[in-house]
């Protein structure tokens, strides 16, 4: 196992949890910590004992945002050239579900950092922006765009252009956030909620997470057909067979992530 500055890295069960760590700066993302979540959840996708993976911060923030000291004195050449915050693009290639926590602060590339996973579970503390322009730039993480297909043209206008903030609340009716819980109670239920997504068939697991994405990215008739082609492909699964036997035979079933 990797040893890790400025995140947390841990197992329980089946869930792989990566915890932000830089509580001085609120978790702001510097370019150490985004090697370091990009490298911790890359290891716990390559591992056979994992089924479902946990992103999470802390009480008072998940993160904060790029690292605004570190980039501020950036040149148009040396970001451009380093091609600045690709590296989070490796996220999205993920196979295993990733469940975001978020509690207090997810502003920015926090924003950005918890819509690059699967789901978000917020705390009623959390609050999400995309505050880039005030700062003079615009979203760098795939705010723009992964912002206005969750939550639609209006409201990411309205963040990405005045930079305000949407509580727990105003996220979950807009759709960016799947629940809201208590912030004492956030890390249980995202842990269970992990811990569920672990205890079904991993390869079943992936193939849904795959489908959903598509969606994204292609036409409906295409996704509805690509959805029935991965369907059918379920049952060439052992975990296929025994989720069904086990329903008939009223049991709960085990699957062997085969
Ligand atoms: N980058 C670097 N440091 C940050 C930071 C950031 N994004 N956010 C907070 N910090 C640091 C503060 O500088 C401060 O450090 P010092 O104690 O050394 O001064 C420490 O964290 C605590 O922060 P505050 O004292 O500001 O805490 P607060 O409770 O008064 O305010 C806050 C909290 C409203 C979140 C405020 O910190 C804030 O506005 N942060 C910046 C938010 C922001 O603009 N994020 C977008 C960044 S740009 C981006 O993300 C680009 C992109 O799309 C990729």
């Amino acid at each position: 196992m990797t040893d890790f500055e400025t995140i947390l890295l841990d197992r329980k069960g089946r869930v792989g949890i990566v915890t932000l760590n830089r509580p001085k700066a609120l978790n702001a993302l510097n370019s150490q910590l985004m090697r370091e979540v990009v490298a911790a959840v890359e290891e716990l996708d390559a591992d056979d004992e994992i089924g479902a993976i946990l992103l999470t911060g802390s009480e008072k923030a998940f993160a904060a945002g790029a690292d605004i000291k570190e980039m501020a004195p950036k040149t148009f050449a040396e970001v451009y050239a380093e091609d600045l915050f690709s590296q989070w693009d490796r996220l999205s290639s993920v196979r295993k579900p990733i469940v975001a926590a978020v509690s207090g602060y997810a502003l920015g590339g926090g924003c950005e950092l918890a819509m690059l996973c699967d789901f978000i579970i917020a705390s009623d503390t959390a609050k999400f922006g995309q505050p880039e322009i005030k700062l003079g730039v615009i979203p760098g993480i795939g705010g723009s765009q992964r912002l206005t297909r969750a939550v639609g043209k209006a409201k990411a206008m309205d963040m990405c252009l005045t930079g305000r903030n949407m509580d727990a609340e105003e996220a979950e009716r807009a759709g960016l956030v799947s629940r809201i819980v208590p912030a004492a109670e956030l890390f249980d239920v995202a842990l269970e909620t992990a811990t569920t997504i672990a205890s079904m068939s991993l390869p079943v697991a992936i193939m849904a997470k795959e489908a959903v994405n598509r969606s994204f990215e292609t036409t409906l008739a295409e996704g509805v057909k690509f959805e029935r082609r991965v369907f059918h492909s379920t049952f060439a699964t052992a975990d296929q067979k025994e989720g069904m036997a086990a329903f008939v035979e009223k049991r709960a079933p085990e699957f062997k992530h085969a």
